[in-house]
């Protein structure tokens, strides 16, 4: 697709080449495109033209909600809300915004990203920096009032960046689940920020878990379905107990696996360049193979009906087949979407469409491995 191509071989380069060392900065820069994007139908209705495809073939209900495609867009592209809609237009078949937390926080000090354009990978040391619940909340209705799309958009729910302790993490949660649950179509809990204080520990002991559940059981509506974003490098054990425990909180209705990895193995960048930025979770094409297996691990432990969201380096037909065929029902992204534009959106969905025909296969459902 031209589009594409264009995108890829000359506007990234030179969009690369003006932000040069400054991710922030470009990032910056693409979602206030997006923001003045939404005021103007008629560059929607390009945008629509180039990136979005739909067909019946991609069409599939799951808990609930009806998802017209299978890629979503992953928490950290739209932290704080901007592009509510447009996720629309651009393609996705369904999206979330986020982590937003309790209280506005402004993240870590320091360089925060960095592209590894030989790994078509990114380093993220940004410690969930977002507005915060209630200039979020009033960002989101904004949009949400202003026109209606027919994807079905979350929130992704982390803990504020702060030192706090297991109750008021827990208090923090549901104080922005309380402030979002009856506008969203579902939730996110993000249990794996590799980059904040206190991220990862409500996966650590079942204990900890159970009291994260419970606070949602008996404080919060849950009348929307919830999924829990893991971390790629939690140990096997670890996941295990976890599905154990969640088998008991009916309105926990799947994962999203997974986060940002902090293991470096995988990727080509030289040692001497990696050294720059020693702190920070890697996304992109060198979390897949870890994501992937986890995917694989839960769908054969865990029960038949949870749904799988597969995440980690997705940005081809054969990526969104690989998680699938590993017991994904959905995917997101998020690097792709830095490293090749919105465009391979369309690129992506009318390869599977051409994939499911020529295997004969009559929707995208056939494709999510079951045990
Ligand atoms: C710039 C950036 C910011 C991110 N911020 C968040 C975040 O706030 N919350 C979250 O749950 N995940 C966040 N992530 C992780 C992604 O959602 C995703 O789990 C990870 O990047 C792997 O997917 P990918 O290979 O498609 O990027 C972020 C990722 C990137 C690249």
């Amino acid at each position: 697709m031209i589009s594409d191509k264009l995108y890829q071989y000359i506007a990234l380069p030179l969009i690369f080449r003006i932000f040069k060392d400054k991710e922030e900065e470009a990032h910056r820069f693409f979602m206030s495109l997006g923001v003045a994007y939404e005021q103007v139908p008629l560059l929607r209705s390009g945008l629509k033209y180039l990136c979005r495809y739909d067909h019946p073939l991609l069409a599939q209900k799951i808990a609930g909600l009806y998802f017209p495609n299978p890629i979503g867009l992953g928490g950290g592209f739209d932290k704080c809300c901007e592009m509510y809609n447009l996720k629309y237009e651009c393609g996705f078949g369904f999206g979330e915004f986020g982590s937003v937390t309790a209280l506005p926080h402004p993240g870590n000090p320091g360089r925060r990203l960095m592209r590894l354009p030989k790994d078509k990978s990114i380093i993220v040391y940004l410690g969930l920096n977002n507005h915060g619940r209630e200039a979020t909340f009033h960002d989101f209705m904004k949009q949400k009032r202003s026109r209606s799309v027919p994807i079905p958009g979350g929130i992704n729910i982390a803990k504020t960046n702060t030192e706090q302790s297991l109750k008021e993490g827990i208090a923090d949660y549901v104080l922005t689940i309380n402030a979002f649950e009856s506008e969203v179509d579902y939730i996110t809990i993000n249990l794996s920020c590799p980059n904040a204080t206190g991220g990862l520990q409500f996966c650590e002991t079942p204990e900890n878990a159970k009291m994260l559940f419970d606070a949602f059981r008996n404080d919060c509506r849950h009348n929307k379905p919830y999924f829990l974003k893991l971390d790629p490098d939690m140990p096997y054990k670890n996941v295990r107990t976890l599905i154990d425990v969640v088998t008991g909180y009916e309105f926990i209705k799947g994962y999203i696996i997974s986060n940002l990895t902090r293991n470096r193995d995988e990727l080509k960048t030289s040692g001497y360049v990696l050294a720059q930025m020693p702190n920070g979770g890697i996304g992109g094409p060198a979390v897949a193979k870890k994501s992937n297996a986890m995917v694989a691990f839960v769908r054969d432990n865990a029960p038949r009906e949870t749904v799988i969201i597969g995440l980690g380096g997705v940005s081809s037909a054969e990526h969104v087949i690989e998680k699938m065929e590993a017991g994904a029902n959905l995917v997101q992204m998020v690097t792709g979407l830095i490293f090749y534009s919105p465009t391979r959106l369309k690129r992506i969905n009318r390869d599977l469409v051409k994939y499911l025909k020529k295997k004969g296969l009559k929707d995208i459902k056939q494709l999510t491995r079951y045990v």
